[in-house]
């Protein structure tokens, strides 16, 4: 695809999400989502400004972070957006080269090349800015032998509740504003070498009160896939623009995070208590037409309200949470693919009816 991959990427390093209270949450994504304990800074470990926990399932590693006093920029991020992504990281072999190449090409710098050190070795840094406050921190670890990063301790408690078979990052989605997505469609393809992976057109996806535009960049491995979202004309407000209206900007929408067994993952999350979009019973009196015969027992997906859609390739199984914060903002999908290299794009009408419905709760529609 790339005749010359000026940034190898070799997979998400982790995602930082910037909270009220990154104790709690550590706790709400052990027990409800089964990550597991990895590292923790903060006072203990000689930071004065932030707290910070990092949990792990399969390779998808989440960074919780809290501001300890109010005038950080953790602390004005946080009362900006509520809960939010602040970093998507991305794993390199070169940290120093991603930076060279990215703000060579017109990248703002987030942060300039920098080497951390322990006793467990040493990581290099680096980054750059992205849509709304959001950034991507480059991260070497080809020499780093220990839980995380320079500067974390390992953290063990006791309370381990077990996974629920998350594997890996399967996309990040940013929601942009009116008119921004070709914007950012070309930042990550001038900037970060990306190519775009589909295309669909709002007519693809609107339902008769609200629609979306959307374009999928992926680096050439395809281990990164970014979809992103801007809002389009409809009789009412589109859940992207709710997005931005509580996020106060752009920012990261969803994490899709895979399993190879979602009705395993779903039953176990749904009996944590995650909340999950509701899909209307009618959705499963059509989907075999449209998706023809599945491995999976129809009324085990209609009890657990898995969504299925099929391309060319193969078909694909999905759910998406409501979100997990007050504001409606961020949110979570759970994907299987068998096959399917796609989004769900023939799932978008069905689930955003579903998502009108929770609108019209909340009397934002
Ligand atoms: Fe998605």
């Amino acid at each position: 695809m790339h005749h010359n991959d000026f940034l190898p990427i070799n997979g998400t390093d982790y995602v930082e999400f910037y909270v009220g209270n990154a104790k709690q949450a550590a706790h709400y994504y052990q027990t409800a989502f089964g990550f597991q304990p990895v590292a923790y800074a903060g006072l203990e470990t000689g930071l004065k400004d932030r707290a910070s926990y990092v949990l792990r399932q399969g390779k998808i590693t989440f960074v919780l972070t809290t501001a300890l006093t109010p005038d950080s920029s953790i602390a004005e991020h946080h009362r900006t957006h509520g809960d939010g992504i602040k970093v998507i990281a991305l794993w390199v072999d070169d940290a120093r080269k991603a930076w060279k190449e990215t703000t060579s090409r017109g990248a703002k710098s987030y942060m300039e090349p920098q080497t951390l050190v322990d006793e467990w070795g040493e990581v290099v840094t680096s980054g750059i800015h992205t849509y709304g406050e959001t950034v991507h921190v480059f991260v070497e670890r080809k020499n780093y032998f220990g839980p995380f990063m320079p500067g974390f301790r390992k953290w063990e408690p006791e309370y381990r509740p077990s996974d629920v078979g998350l594997l890996y990052v399967d996309h990040i989605v940013g929601n942009v504003g009116w008119g921004e997505m070709n914007r950012w469609v070309k930042f990550y393809g001038e900037v970060m070498g990306f190519e775009q992976l589909v295309s669909f057109d709002d007519k693809d996806i609107s339902t008769e009160y609200t629609a979306l535009m959307s374009k999928v960049m992926a680096n050439e491995n395809m281990r990164i896939k970014f979809p992103i979202n801007e809002p389009a004309e409809g009789k009412k407000k589109s859940q992207i623009e709710e997005y931005i209206e509580f996020y106060r900007g752009p920012g990261a929408q969803h994490v899709a995070m895979a399993t190879d067994n979602i009705v395993e993952t779903i039953t176990q999350l749904r009996s944590r208590g995650v909340e999950f979009l509701h899909v209307p019973d009618t959705y499963y009196d059509t989907v075999l037409d449209r998706v023809k015969a599945i491995d999976e027992d129809l009324e085990t997906l209609k009890k657990l309200r898995i969504l299925v859609d099929r391309d060319e390739e193969g078909y694909l199984l999905q759910l998406f949470t409501k979100p997990v914060e007050d504001r409606p903002t961020v949110f979570f999908e759970i994907i299987q693919r068998k096959g399917a290299k796609s989004f769900g794009k023939g799932n978008f009408k069905a689930l955003f009816e579903a998502i009108e419905l929770e609108q019209s709760h909340r009397g934002t529609l």
